[in-house]
């Protein structure tokens, strides 16, 4: 099955940081990016040691700054306040995502789902039969975000999903080795 992945329209995000190489993952020839958006740095963190043991392309999303105009509601969290819109909008990506094997996508949970930046990302771009991995950090409840992601990626092929709570505050570093452990069984259970 999911012979012919199908081509992904680009359309959000901003920082890229290529390895324009395509080169031999775990024995296996395959084009990875990571796409992902962090607000505080943890998903950024998981982010950067996924790309860098499946030598994958990182891709950050982006909210356009100060587009606050149609946010739907505010969310309170530790003293600061966080414009939430379902689908903000973002950045554009200036790179043909259509041409990767397998995706690693990620984000902090925020109200018990996806960050709005990765939801926005995920509607905006077709993922028949593509190959996917989600990840995502959280500070107490995971709650929907697995579910939300897999009705988001319908027709793809969703080989496994992961959560970390508080990745920057792991001082042993085992979220990190977690991770990259983590990232290489999908990239076993990739097909080229
Ligand atoms: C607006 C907002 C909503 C959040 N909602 C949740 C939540 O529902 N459940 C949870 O466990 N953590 C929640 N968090 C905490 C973040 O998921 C957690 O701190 C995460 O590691 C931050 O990732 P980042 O550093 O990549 O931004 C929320 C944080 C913010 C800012």
């Amino acid at each position: 099955m999911n012979e012919q992945p199908q081509p992904v329209a680009c359309v959000a995000g901003s920082e890229i940081v290529s390895q324009e190489r395509f080169g031999t993952v775990a024995g296996k020839s395959l084009r990875v990016a990571v796409v992902y958006y962090s607000h505080e740095g943890n998903s950024r963190h998981l982010a950067r040691e996924i790309a860098r043991v499946t030598e994958a392309d990182l891709i950050e999303i982006t909210p356009r700054a100060g587009d606050t105009s149609s946010a739907v509601s505010r969310y309170v969290w530790g003293g600061k306040q966080i414009e939430v819109e379902e689908y903000p909008e973002l950045v554009p990506i200036e790179k043909d995502l259509s041409v990767y094997d397998l995706y690693f996508f990620g984000s902090p949970v925020w109200n018990r789902s996806l960050a709005p930046p990765l939801a926005s990302f995920l509607s905006s771009h077709e993922f028949f039969r593509k190959q996917f991995a989600v990840f995502c950090t959280y500070a107490g409840r995971i709650g929907n975000y697995f579910e939300h992601a897999r009705q988001k990626l319908l027709g793809g092929d969703v080989l496994g999903t992961i959560g970390f709570k508080d990745p920057l505050a792991d001082e042993g570093g085992d979220a990190a080795a977690q991770v990259r452990r983590w990232a290489l069984h999908m990239v076993g259970k990739a097909r080229g």
